[in-house]
């Protein structure tokens, strides 16, 4: 089949060429791939940044979201059969979705939203989980709890706000002025325009902040928060609860711990408890994330869809960091 494949970290461009078709487990489901999401976290592997937290061996295809149709389906598998048009963002290990073909665990697979279109749909999986892990799972965001969440025209922050809205909270957000609009129509309340104000004196007494940004963003972010508040990260550092979940070394554990030592010990002081979050596969939530969209509840926010032999092409935009909502490659 064909794909796009990482032969050396730190490489700039995957190489377009023929890989085997994926073998299928029997707990997997082997599905011809539509449309492709992309994330930073492509390029972030691709550089090697993730090396020692995932630990890819080249060569290997990149790609972590996917639109498309179930072809066949392993002997344990009970809930796809072969015809189904389903997405997933495929677990750790067992990625690369940049490619015709891909052979996916059945617990990390959903139906896919009937009002999608597939390219539509595989930008879905990776930022809606990433936002139900932080929003739902992690800071159990309620109504009438505020809650800001940076770079809203983002892949994560166009999501999030949305789910935010839903779950009943006043939302806040960071932008540039371009994309003002854009977020007030995804239903922020408080709209922060970063060329010319600082959200950190202007935003106070909030319940929860999720961070996609720099170290300076986190910093500050703990002054919005109120004692008790949840200041939870995507961009970093990562925790030592991250460190045992993943099951590093003792070496890497101290690594994580002392590169989040200073954030953990200024957000103490305030009463304000910091977590970094890594976002795991997960059909079953994914499932409600269908629920959220075929009610018109969330909405995809699409940025651009290139052809399939344009990855790189498409991987380089998204690098560029100034796009709105996703990415998505057309694999067919
Ligand atoms: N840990 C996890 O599980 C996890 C999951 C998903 C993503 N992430 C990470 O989270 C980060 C965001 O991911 P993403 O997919 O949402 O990125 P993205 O879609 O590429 O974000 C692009 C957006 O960021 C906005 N932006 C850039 N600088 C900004 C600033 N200073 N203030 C406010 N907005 C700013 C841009 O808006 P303007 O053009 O208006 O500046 C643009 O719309 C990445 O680092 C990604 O790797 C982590």
């Amino acid at each position: 089949m064909k794909a796009f494949i990482l032969d050396k970290f730190k490489d700039s461009a995957l190489r377009f060429g023929e890989m085997p078709e994926p073998v299928l487990r029997d707990d997997d489901v082997l599905v011809e791939i539509h449309a492709a999401g992309l994330n930073l976290l492509d390029s972030k592997i691709r550089s090697g940044e993730f090396k020692p937290i995932l630990p890819y061996r080249p060569p290997f295809i990149l790609g972590h979201d996917l639109a498309g149709t179930v072809v066949r389906v392993g002997s344990k598998v009970r809930q796809f059969r072969p015809g189904d048009q389903i997405y997933a963002r495929p677990r750790d290990g067992r990625v690369g979705t940049f490619a015709e073909f891909i052979a996916v665990n059945e617990a990390d697979v959903a139906l896919k939203t009937k009002n999608l279109t597939m390219e539509e749909a595989a930008s879905i999986p990776l930022v809606g989980l990433t936002a139900w892990q932080v929003l739902v799972e992690t800071a159990r965001l309620k109504k009438g709890q505020k809650v800001l969440i940076h770079a809203g025209s983002g892949g994560v922050g166009t999501f999030a706000i949305q789910l935010a809205k839903h779950l009943g909270a006043t939302v806040a957000t960071t932008t540039s002025t371009a994309n003002v609009e854009l977020v007030k129509s995804l239903g922020a309340d408080v709209v922060v325009d970063y060329k010319k104000q600082d959200f950190e004196k202007i935003l106070s007494g909030y319940d929860v902040v999720l961070n996609s940004l720099d170290s300076d963003t986190l910093q500050k972010s703990l002054s919005v928060l109120k004692p008790g508040g949840k200041l939870i990260s995507i961009s970093g550092p990562p925790d030592p609860d991250f460190a045992r979940d993943q099951g590093l070394n003792w070496f890497l554990r101290q690594v994580l711990r002392l590169l989040s030592l200073g954030i953990r010990r200024k957000a103490k002081r305030r009463r304000i408890s910091y977590s970094f979050l890594f976002m795991r596969a997960n059909g079953a939530q994914l499932s409600e994330i269908t629920s959220l969209i075929e009610t018109g509840i969330i909405r995809p926010v699409m940025d651009r869809v290139f052809p399939f032999e344009a990855t790189n092409d498409a991987l380089a935009y998204i690098e560029a960091g100034r796009s709105k909502g996703k990415v998505v490659v057309k694999v067919r």
